[in-house]
């Protein structure tokens, strides 16, 4: 399959990272110097939904440990098919990985379909491990925890063909986006990460050939 072929030779491993990130430097030093920054701060219509577009802004600093009981309210209402997905397949999941959540011991939990966290690896030092699965480990430390959303293509595959595999990446940032202003809305802070090693994850969460890892976001306060 070619969007096999596309997912892992875009992928980010111990050989290509450092040129990933020192790319990223010489664009902003070429490009991005001189631009201005954008923002969105007017709004004609201050509707709730609105002003959580507003609110919503990328957390690089979380400073207090969240509670088991505001995680399960942000769970509760963004897995629970309440986003958009093609052809009703909801071929999604969601992995969290538990750094410092109040009321809940560390480790890597699966989202069941119900909204339950169930655990699936223990660990006794998380930050150890996440230092091996992303780039932007230093981001993520302070955070309490973070989603991993894995795509099971094949489920998209089956019924779409080689389209489907657009579908699972469109599909993942109607639940990113439920999830980034859901937290907002519970006054939770947010940072969305696309710097991360594919296939350590795939090793992490143990994932078979058809199940790619497609968004990494990070929750705190
Ligand atoms: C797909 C995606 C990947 C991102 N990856 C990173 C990242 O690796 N590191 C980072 O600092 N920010 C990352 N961001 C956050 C953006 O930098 C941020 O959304 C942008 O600067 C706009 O700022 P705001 O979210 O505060 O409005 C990512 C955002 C998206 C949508």
């Amino acid at each position: 399959m070619k969007y096999k072929q596309f997912y892992w030779e875009s992928s980010l491993n111990d050989k290509n990272y450092n040129e990933f990130n020192e790319r990223i430097k010489v664009y902003y030093e070429k490009y991005r110097s001189n631009k201005e920054k954008k923002s969105y701060t007017e709004l004609k219509n201050k509707s709730a939904l609105n002003n959580l577009f507003i609110k919503r802004k990328t957390s690089r600093d979380f400073k207090v440990a969240i509670a088991k009981d505001e995680l399960n309210n942000l769970l509760d209402a963004t897995f629970n098919i309440s986003y958009p997905s093609a052809g009703a397949l909801y071929g999604l999941e969601i992995y969290c990985f538990v750094i410092n959540v109040k009321g809940l011991t560390q480790g890597v939990y699966k989202m069941e379909k119900e909204g339950e966290l169930t655990i699936f690896a223990e660990t006794n030092d998380m930050k150890e491990l996440i230092n091996t699965l992303t780039l932007n480990y230093y981001l993520i430390d302070c955070s309490s925890c973070y989603f991993i959303i894995v795509a099971h293509t094949e489920t998209y595959i089956q019924k779409y063909g080689e389209r489907g595999f657009r579908f699972a990446l469109q599909e993942s940032g109607h639940l990113a986006q439920n999830i980034v202003l859901k937290a907002t809305e519970l006054s939770l802070r947010t940072f969305i990460s696309g710097g991360y090693i594919e296939e350590r994850y795939a090793e992490v969460l143990d994932l078979s050939k058809d199940e790619f890892v497609i968004y990494e976001i990070a929750i705190g306060k």
